[in-house]
């Protein structure tokens, strides 16, 4: 990648047109919305809501199907050397595995990340915190996909849960890497003049991102790093300057994903965000990435 930066998943990558603006952008790789079997309208409106310190959304999978990313992905210019990722998150394992049959059968070379993490399906539980769920999930799909993957994760809050989850993903060595984190779900952001919640799905309640979510993430992914040898993660959440970028490197990130802040600012973000991290590495010394990759320091 001639960038470390492409686009959270969910954001600007839901159509052709907006996967199309990614690839043009100085994005280093770009993932698309995560699909279902079927099209999908998602969540009835508002289901995004910026706020001061970041965004709470509920969108409920808006996505054209998994058959257009496919077509996507079969256009796609893989010569450009920007990697592309599909995200793929079914209403059930079987759809999940029908998608990913469909994205084998075709042997492309776009990376395959599962999301067991949405939390914006009334009724569904998030699969990652389920993880006996999550283990029988990647049993079947390491049955007969034989292609590296990765994994979308949900934010996990004890020490525990880290190594739980970590040594469910520790059994897969196809799994080559972990995005940590998805949004924080089932926040609530209310309205104190209109004494109102503000986004229409749940009840008000949906997920979390941008600077409410920053230690949270930077915690998942350090700790996963130290749990997942061999394995890489991708850090999400809080990236809104070349600093969060610099930190998530920090704590052990391959790569960054962006998210509220591209919502709010456009790909323009992706140069921005890449300048301020080139200069701050200026200002500390370093060369090249690896020189500070996960080489935060505890007291
Ligand atoms: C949606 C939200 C997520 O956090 C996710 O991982 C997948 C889908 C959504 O609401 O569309």
């Amino acid at each position: 990648m001639t960038s470390p930066l492409y686009n959270a998943s969910g954001v600007m990558c839901r159509s052709v047109e907006d996967l199309e603006a990614m690839r043009a952008s100085s994005s280093g790789a770009l993932i698309t919305k995560s699909c279902t079997l079927e099209p999908r309208e998602g969540n009835p409106e508002p289901r995004y809501f910026v706020t001061p310190l970041g965004s709470i959304n509920s969108m409920g999978l808006p996505n054209y199907g998994y058959q257009y990313y496919l077509d996507y992905a079969e256009k796609y210019d893989y010569a450009n050397n920007k990697p592309l990722f599909i995200s793929i998150s079914g209403m059930s394992l079987a759809d999940n595995l029908t998608i990913i049959k469909a994205f084998h059968e075709r042997a492309l070379p776009c990376i395959l990340e599962v999301n067991l993490s949405c939390p914006n399906l009334p009724g569904k539980p998030q699969l990652g915190y389920d993880l006996p769920a999550a283990q029988h999930a990647l049993e079947k799909i390491c049955e007969f996909y034989d292609r590296p993957f990765g994994v979308k994760l949900p934010p996990y809050f004890d020490v525990s849960h880290f190594d739980q989850a970590a040594e469910v993903f520790n059994k897969f060595d196809l799994l080559k890497y972990v995005t940590c984190i998805n949004s924080v779900g089932n926040g609530l952001v209310i309205d104190v003049d209109a004494e109102s919640v503000v986004i229409k799905p749940k009840d008000g309640l949906g997920g979390l991102g941008g600077d409410y979510v920053l230690p949270t993430a930077l915690a998942n992914v350090r700790e996963f790093v130290r749990r997942l040898p061999g394995k890489q993660v991708v850090g999400c959440g809080g990236v809104k300057s070349g600093r969060e970028a610099f930190m998530h490197i920090l704590a052990g990130a391959t790569a960054v994903q962006v998210g509220s802040c591209l919502y709010e600012e456009g790909v323009g973000a992706f140069d921005r965000i890449a300048q301020e991290l080139k200069d701050l590495m200026a200002a500390k010394g370093y060369q090249k990435l690896s020189d500070f990759r996960g080489k935060l320091k505890t007291l």
